[in-house]
């Protein structure tokens, strides 16, 4: 087909990521993926009983992996469900660890064809990792990314995050001026 990838292009939004009308989400999973708080709760609530069915058959995700399935109720067709990392004071390979979920994520999405994906602020909650260095990871990994994704959404869920996002967003465009 002649595919060209490319880094995407980068949009910031607040809101909840289970309302957002894109081709895939991602879900901040843990190693089971059959459901539990934050985000993780929220979209198998939104996707109805047949999201942890299908998660039963995947036999769990390791940290820093990705895995699709469909998205049942949910506006977006597919969910990639990825699982970032602990935070444990910076030395566990957390940062690595982090990055390797939005690679993941956005292999999942070409692999389905998904043009246009949202992903929250993965381990910024429960698993306790800063949110302005997670903001920062998010943001040069994606943007190093070569993907067949046009478009990937950061669905921030408080003012705070968001403003971390744009930060960057601002810094990196002033860097792109000629
Ligand atoms: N839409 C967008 N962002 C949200 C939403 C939502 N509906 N709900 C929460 N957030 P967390 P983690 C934000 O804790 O840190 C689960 O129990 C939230 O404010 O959901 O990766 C899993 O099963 C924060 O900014 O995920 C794992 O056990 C971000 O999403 C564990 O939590 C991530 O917070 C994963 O922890």
């Amino acid at each position: 087909m002649g595919e060209r990838t490319a880094p995407p292009r980068l949009v910031v939004t607040t809101g909840d990521i289970t309302t957002e009308s894109v081709d895939a989400i991602v879900n901040a999973a843990n190693p089971s993926l059959l459901g539990g708080g934050g985000v993780d709760g929220a979209i198998h609530r939104a996707a109805g009983p047949d999201l942890v069915r299908e998660c039963r058959g995947l036999g769990g995700c390791a940290t820093g992996e990705a895995k699709i399935t469909k998205g049942y109720r949910l506006p977006a067709q597919w969910v990639i469900h990825t699982v970032g990392p602990v935070w444990r004071g910076g030395r566990d390979d957390e940062e690595r660890l982090l990055a390797s979920c939005y690679t993941a994520s956005l292999a999942c999405a070409d692999r389905v064809g998904a043009r246009t994906v949202a992903f929250p602020a993965i381990s910024t909650g429960v698993y306790g990792y800063p949110a302005a260095a997670a903001a920062r990871v998010a943001v040069s990994t994606v943007r190093s990314t070569h993907t067949m994704v046009e478009t990937v959404r950061f669905v921030c869920f408080d003012d705070r995050t968001r403003q971390h996002y744009e930060d960057l967003l601002a810094e990196t465009s002033r860097g792109d001026e000629p």
